[in-house]
């Protein structure tokens, strides 16, 4: 069936060619541009699918829906060039950008007649067997219109409460946790390496897998205990400085663990209480 949209998608990377194909493949025509991309994008484009246009303006002409979904440092130049080449249709803001950026954005686009949905991804690329959620957020109506174009192919629409701000919001809470998680890793990984103890370090990390952030009620245990975590980070960031690694952020764990200082050993304390109290202001 071929859909009566058509999009444009700025940028087939590894996860926009995918997103785009997952279009494609519903019928839907799925246009980019390939002025000022790599050889890596053009190929993903022409595997995907898409069809490129080498002038945004004219791009855009031809889009009822634009969608951004390229590198988050590059999330507000990407958007002011579409609004500046006079797009007034549908503007999907899908990056990892923080939610007083994406309000911005949304501002802007409106005062020059385009529509935002606020959006974020959260997985892999579609296409494996881990699906790929689409959050959205926004007006009801431009909410009911991404869902569409989405429905039926591996891109999981999911609409949010909340305006603008609330899917990019999500991106960031998970954001902070898996992408910090990974940095964390790397450093644990590379300290047992000095010490040639890195293979038992994995055993026990996957002996005692479990994610303090799928368990959020595990944290006022650790509210309860951070006076006791929070010196043995920063020995844990003394060992890090004896081997040359970075200890910055087994410092920011202690400084984060000072917070709970007066909640030392209250087991009763409610989740939220514990929460809030790591709030500065
Ligand atoms: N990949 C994932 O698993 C994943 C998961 C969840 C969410 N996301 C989100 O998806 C978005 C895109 O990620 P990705 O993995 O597709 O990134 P990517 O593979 O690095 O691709 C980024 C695309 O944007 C283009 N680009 C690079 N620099 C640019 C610039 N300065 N201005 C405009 N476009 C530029 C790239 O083109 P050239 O390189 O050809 O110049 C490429 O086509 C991000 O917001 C990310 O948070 C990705």
């Amino acid at each position: 069936m071929t859909s009566l949209i058509t999009v444009g998608l700025l940028h087939p990377g590894q996860m926009g060619a995918a997103v785009g194909h997952e279009l494609t493949k519903a019928g839907v025509r799925v246009l980019w541009c390939p002025i000022g991309r790599s050889d890596a994008s053009v190929q993903r484009a022409e595997e995907a699918g898409l069809d490129a246009v080498p002038e945004l303006g004219s791009l855009l002409e031809r889009s009822s829906v634009a969608i951004s979904l390229c590198p988050p440092a590059a999330a507000e130049e990407t958007a002011v060039a579409i609004r500046e080449a006079g797009f007034s249709g549908l503007f999907v803001e899908a990056n990892a950008i923080s939610p007083d950026r994406a309000e911005r954005i949304a501002a802007d686009m409106a005062a020059h007649g385009a529509r935002t949905v606020d959006g974020c991804v959260i997985g892999p690329p579609p296409g494996g067997t881990v699906a790929t959620h689409l959050y959205l957020s926004g007006e009801e109506a431009e909410l009911a219109a991404v869902k569409d174009l989405f429905a039926g192919t591996a891109v999981v629409p999911i609409q949010m409460e909340g305006a603008v701000g609330a899917a990019s919001a999500l991106k960031m809470a998970y954001g902070s946790y898996q992408k910090a998680a990974c940095a964390l890793a790397g450093v644990a990984q590379a300290l047992g390496r000095a010490h040639g103890v890195d293979q038992h370090l994995t055993a026990e990390a996957r002996r005692l897998a479990k994610s303090p952030l799928a368990t959020p009620e595990y944290l006022t245990g650790v509210a309860a205990k951070a006076w006791r975590w929070a010196p043995e980070m920063r020995e844990v960031a003394q060992s890090l400085a004896e081997v040359g690694l970075p200890q910055e952020m087994a410092e920011a764990a202690a400084t984060v663990f000072d917070l709970w200082e007066l909640d030392k050993d209250n087991q009763e304390l409610p989740l939220p209480q514990a929460l809030d109290r790591l709030k500065r202001d």
